[in-house]
């Protein structure tokens, strides 16, 4: 019998780009399958994080195909120093509003600090309300084997789970922002972590700050894709925060972002365009108003 190629095999879909999950052709919401689909094919894909419907609209047109309510929110949109006084409150607010703008776009919402950490029965019920209430197709929620619980019982319930290891801001208070899995030790036990969360049922891990051979190795090792942020070119997926990448924050960005507009730029200037023309008398001009 003829063998088929590797693309053609059960595993493997064809390589002809239309089921990609970006520039692929499908319009509806993309899936926790289809992710895991794109592991198997071995195909990179994209991830930002929004926080409003109308942004969050500009990336769904443009096919990025999974956008997290980060609860970097707390510091990229509410005015927060850290992630850590965001409340689950906030958060559904927030992604029911990116849910509200988006239609193909995979949406997955924060868990905020001290809306799991109890234990799995408080990770349902706050789960469940961003579920429920916000509408978003997954939850994130921070730690490795510290969260196993917590991401099976989710998962348990329906409720798919990204998990994230690594550099974990809402910790920030214990491990500051330092580069994790440095040393022999600190390797092996991110590497438990990811696995660990990949047995409790996670659909995907973000590895943030992590050097990039471990995140490499972590990828080689998980049937489910990494999302890395500062973990180097390796993982499966990679993730942004927007504000950062579309240069709309405030001074320093951390040195593994890449900057692909300047915004805080172009809106400065537009708004003192406004300014100086309101001052000097040229807008509104004719065709501006209503007779
Ligand atoms: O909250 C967030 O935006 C995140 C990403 C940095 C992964 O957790």
């Amino acid at each position: 019998m003829t063998q088929l190629p590797a693309a053609q095999t059960a595993q493997h879909k064809p390589q002809d780009g239309s089921k990609a999950l970006y520039g692929g052709k499908s319009t509806r919401r993309i899936t926790v399958r289809d992710i895991a689909l794109a592991k198997e094919r071995g195909e990179k894909w994209p991830m930002l994080t929004a926080y409003d419907a109308m942004t969050a609209s500009v990336f769904d047109e443009a096919g990025i195909p999974v956008i997290l309510v980060g609860d970097s929110a707390g510091n990229c949109h509410l005015g927060y120093d850290t992630t850590v006084p965001v409340t689950l409150d906030e958060m559904t607010m927030l992604s029911a509003a990116v849910v509200r703008g988006t239609g193909r776009s995979l949406v997955v919402g924060d868990l905020p600090f001290g809306s799991y950490q109890e234990g799995p029965v408080q990770a349902l019920r706050s789960a469940t309300r961003l579920v429920k209430e916000a509408g978003v197709q997954a939850v994130k929620l921070e730690g490795g084997e510290r969260s196993y619980e917590q991401i099976r019982l989710l998962v348990e319930s329906g409720i798919p789970v990204m998990a994230h290891i690594g550099l974990t801001p809402q910790s920030v208070n214990a491990m500051g922002y330092r580069v994790q899995g440095r040393g022999e030790e600190a390797a092996q036990q991110l590497l438990r972590d990811a696995k660990a969360v990949q047995d409790a049922g996670a659909f995907a891990v973000v590895l943030e700050l992590v050097p990039a051979e471990l995140a490499a190795e972590v990828t080689r090792t998980l049937h489910i894709p990494t999302v890395g942020i500062g973990a180097g070119a390796a993982t499966d997926a990679q993730v942004l925060v927007w504000t950062d990448m579309l240069g709309l924050t405030q001074g320093r960005v951390p040195k593994f972002v890449k900057q692909y507009a300047d915004l805080r730029q172009v809106m400065g200037d537009a708004v003192k365009a406004f300014a100086e023309d309101v001052v000097g008398g040229e807008f509104p001009a004719a065709e501006h108003a209503v007779n």
